[in-house]
């Protein structure tokens, strides 16, 4: 088990959960505002290869733009708006690239996952070019950041580009060879779906030395269950709900 471990219990799901347009600035002053000191985000690259922040392969439900988000340059997506999709309140909301979102992270004192969410095709460089920059700006703050993927080859870049990062292997199910795969990979943690995770899988991740995360956690006693199956963090939409379980 990874002594140096300190990623708090609790972590927002793509910045405010279900408060606040998701991978946005204005997601991460949510989980702030609700007292989170960790939130998870999703990561892939422009076409001009530029991270930043996107969840889905396509742009049409998070913004005002439509089509797959990897034809689209930086300079295009940067114009786009990400909040208005959820409420008018957040009309004008941008997408937001990485370096603005570990600017806040680093200012506010946030714990970081990165999840590496390549679009199709695009796995090793997505990898390869979030880690480098993750690599940059969190130095000297290594520490409070763990990049993730459900790629596996993603993560296989990110590794070989920057080996001193943390990195988590994630799966839906827990697949028969999860044990070799984050081996493979040298992850300090395995992130699992709760809705698929049972206490027997939850220990043996955890007595193979893994740290278990597990998303996306929005009951209170579903965070108690967990927790008492020795889950080292869980991911939650419901900020206000969870927050003190932290
Ligand atoms: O990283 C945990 C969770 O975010 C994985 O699922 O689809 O919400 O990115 P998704
Ligand atoms: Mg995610």
């Amino acid at each position: 088990m990874n002594a140096s471990w300190s990623f708090p219990r609790l972590i927002a799901h793509r910045g405010g959960g279900r408060l606040a347009p998701e991978n946005t600035l204005a997601g991460m002053r949510c989980a702030v505002e609700h007292g989170y000191r960790a939130v998870e985000f999703d990561v892939k690259l422009s076409a001009d290869g530029h991270p930043y922040l996107l969840h889905d392969d396509d742009l049409d439900r998070t913004t005002d733009g439509y089509g797959p988000a990897r034809l689209k340059a930086w300079d295009e997506l940067a114009r786009l708006d990400a909040g208005a999709w959820l409420s008018p309140e957040f009309a004008g909301e941008p997408l937001p690239d990485l370096a603005t979102i570990a600017t806040y992270c680093r200012e506010h004192g946030l714990w970081a996952n990165v999840e590496i969410k390549p679009c199709p095709g695009r796995e090793e460089e997505t990898g390869r070019v979030v880690a480098e920059a993750v690599a940059q700006l969190w130095a000297g703050q290594e520490d409070k950041v763990l990049l993730s993927s459900f790629a596996d080859t993603a993560l296989a870049a990110a590794q070989q580009a920057a080996p001193q990062l943390a990195r988590g292997m994630l799966f839906e199910a827990l697949p028969a060879d999860w044990a070799a795969v984050a081996a493979r990979l040298a992850c300090v943690s395995v992130h699992v779906d709760g809705d698929w995770l049972s206490e027997e899988q939850a220990a043996a991740i955890r007595a193979c030395g893994y740290r278990l995360l597990v998303y996306t956690v929005n009951e209170p006693n579903a965070a108690l269950r967990l927790f008492g199956w020795g889950a080292d963090g869980l991911f939650t939409d419901a900020l206000p709900q969870l927050a003190r379980y932290g």
